[in-house]
């Protein structure tokens, strides 16, 4: 790789001189790659002028969560959650990621019970008094990308499963916690593990979370089962999921044999999760999309 002379512009394109840009930056990575640490490539390191579109496209995210939040209701189709999020999207001129995405049918994943991931909506999926459901949206916007998802409690809903959901949510804020630069992404998984772990429920190991902002799913591979000290390094500029799924019973899941998309839990117990998109900042982070 050619090296960058200390007054020619940075690579990032801020048009400032190299030496008053990432010039710190790099040398710190190129220590920690020296101590045997992961460190994240260049392109996943957003521009400010990224991260200002990257935050466009998750004020929509936002908004359409919020209108889920409150409309969502027993006797409602999961088809009409997908339609609210089809609408809600595009009328404030987003497209919903995942309408197409690998073949995937809808706009929206929805995900109740024992579901782990990646529901695919339909009109004879009725919400019932006592459900969890996991609502997932993604928004692209001026071609930039967003994800977060909510759970949400249908009525009634057995203190031990509201629990589930209420631990979920603070496994990511655990996690979060561990967001700084230089520190690593297993400081983070550990911390959402161990949250699940001393309330006796157990993560998914075989599906984590992942960089977005200028595509879908950007590098790295986010486990949330994971070592403190081990993993990528976290540098300012990285923008990541923070999405783990937290099982009551089991870990073990698998996937539907007929969609090919929906997960589930083996032992038919509950699972919650939240997802936020969080930018790692240059004194610690700043979370964009919950
Ligand atoms: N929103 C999911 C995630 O958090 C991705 C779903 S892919 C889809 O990564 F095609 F099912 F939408
Ligand atoms: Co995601």
């Amino acid at each position: 790789m050619k090296t960058i002379g200390r007054n020619d512009p940075c690579w990032c394109g801020s048009g400032k001189k190299y030496k008053q840009c990432h010039a710190r930056f790099d040398e710190k990575l190129k220590e920690m790659a020296d101590a045997g640490h992961i460190i994240p490539p260049r392109e996943i390191i957003k521009t400010p002028e990224q991260i200002e579109k990257i935050k466009e496209s998750c004020a929509i995210n936002i908004a359409v969560l919020d209108y889920v939040g409150e409309h969502i209701k027993a006797g409602m189709s999961t088809a009409e959650i997908d339609q609210m999020v089809y609408d809600e999207t595009t009328k404030r001129g987003g497209v919903p990621a995942p309408l197409g995405y690998e073949g995937f049918p809808k706009s929206v994943c929805t995900s109740i019970n024992d579901e782990v991931c990646h529901g695919i909506p339909d009109e004879e999926i009725i919400l019932q008094d006592g459900d969890i459901i996991n609502v997932d949206v993604s928004t692209i916007y001026h071609g930039y990308f967003s994800d977060s998802s909510r759970m949400f409690c249908i009525g009634n809903v057995p203190e031990e499963m509201k629990k589930l959901v209420e631990v979920a949510k603070e496994c990511v804020e655990k996690g979060l916690e561990q967001v700084k630069p230089w520190a690593c992404l297993g400081d983070m998984g550990q911390a959402v593990n161990d949250h699940a772990k001393a309330h006796g429920y157990s993560v998914v190991k075989d599906i984590g979370g992942h960089g977005v902002g200028l595509a879908f799913h950007e590098d790295p591979y986010v486990s949330y089962v994971t070592r403190k000290g081990t993993e990528m390094v976290m540098a300012p500029g990285m923008i990541f999921t923070i999405e783990p799924m937290v099982n009551m019973g089991t870990d073990e899941v698998f996937v539907d044999a007929e969609n090919d998309w929906t997960v589930y839990t083996d032992d038919g117990m509950p699972s919650a999760q939240w997802e936020i998109m969080v930018l790692v900042t240059e004194t610690g982070h700043e979370v964009l999309c919950w």
